[in-house]
């Protein structure tokens, strides 16, 4: 009996440890065998790979270097927009500047204001007169007034009077030009002084354009003309500059109230 009980016990505890190991039962590899499983299982080398390709490199974390962006390449910067804008003022100055000496250059034209200009009959001009108006024409920015013939010997004492335009007071008309010679407006004709009077600063000129009063540097500046059979034609390219402050060769007092 004690000797089965022995014989069980061994067996079970043969059987125990042949539970505990894996490889129980398994023959064991000799050392040439092992050697062998180990070389097959390690990674290929680089100079080992048969099609001589490139080895795989493992991923990683790549560093991204940040550059500063390129504002002239995405917009406009401060310093691109003022250059601009100071190259277009210039362009725009350029251009003002070189077609206002284009038009002083042009020339004038043919039949407009700065050229010879067929403004009217006497028998116009004497229509006017009857009224106590002079004879305005606007296309040529004259004004036709009569000169008396009773005042020519003190007109020829003027030196301001050229040649041209005493010629043309002894036919017994003056050509105007309508611009006041003291900054450039209109010069109306105010009828109730007769005289013409600027409303811009006051200046005031007789029936013949000579300067009364006010601001204006000499009289109202006229044209030379001629008559052509019955028609005036007024040269308004040949302006000639009124007569000096002082001359008053028509003695003509204001015929009523200015206007001015
Ligand atoms: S513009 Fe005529 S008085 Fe000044």
């Amino acid at each position: 009996m004690t000797t089965s009980f022995l014989v069980v016990g061994a067996l079970a505890c043969a059987a125990l440890v042949a539970q505990r190991r894996p490889h129980a039962g398994v023959p064991r590899l000799d050392r040439a065998a092992r050697r062998q499983d180990h070389v097959a299982q390690r990674p290929p080398r680089a100079h080992h790979r048969r099609d001589h390709s490139p080895v795989p490199t493992p991923r990683r974390e790549r560093h991204v270097t940040r550059r500063p962006v390129d504002e002239e390449a995405i917009g406009v910067t401060r310093r691109s927009f003022l250059n601009r804008a100071l190259l277009a003022g210039t362009g725009v100055g350029v251009a003002a500047f070189a077609s206002a000496a284009l038009g002083f250059l042009w020339p004038a034209p043919a039949n407009g204001f700065g050229s010879k200009i067929t403004i009217g009959s006497t028998a116009d001009e004497a229509a006017a007169f009857a009224t106590k108006q002079p004879f305005y024409n606007a296309a040529a920015k004259t004004y036709i007034v009569a000169y008396p013939k009773a005042d020519l010997d003190k007109a020829e004492q003027v030196p301001a009077y050229a040649p041209p335009i005493l010629a043309g007071m002894e036919a017994g008309y003056v050509a105007l030009y309508q611009t006041c010679p003291h900054l450039g407006c209109r010069v109306p004709w105010c009828q109730s002084s007769r005289w013409f009077e600027c409303p811009c600063h006051g200046s005031k000129y007789n029936a013949v354009g000579e300067k009364q009063g006010g601001p204006a540097p000499r009289g109202m500046d006229r044209f030379v003309f001629t008559l052509s059979g019955s028609d005036i034609v007024v040269d308004t390219g040949n302006l000639v500059l009124g007569p000096p402050v002082g001359t008053d060769t028509s003695d003509q007092s204001p015929a009523g109230p200015p206007c001015v």
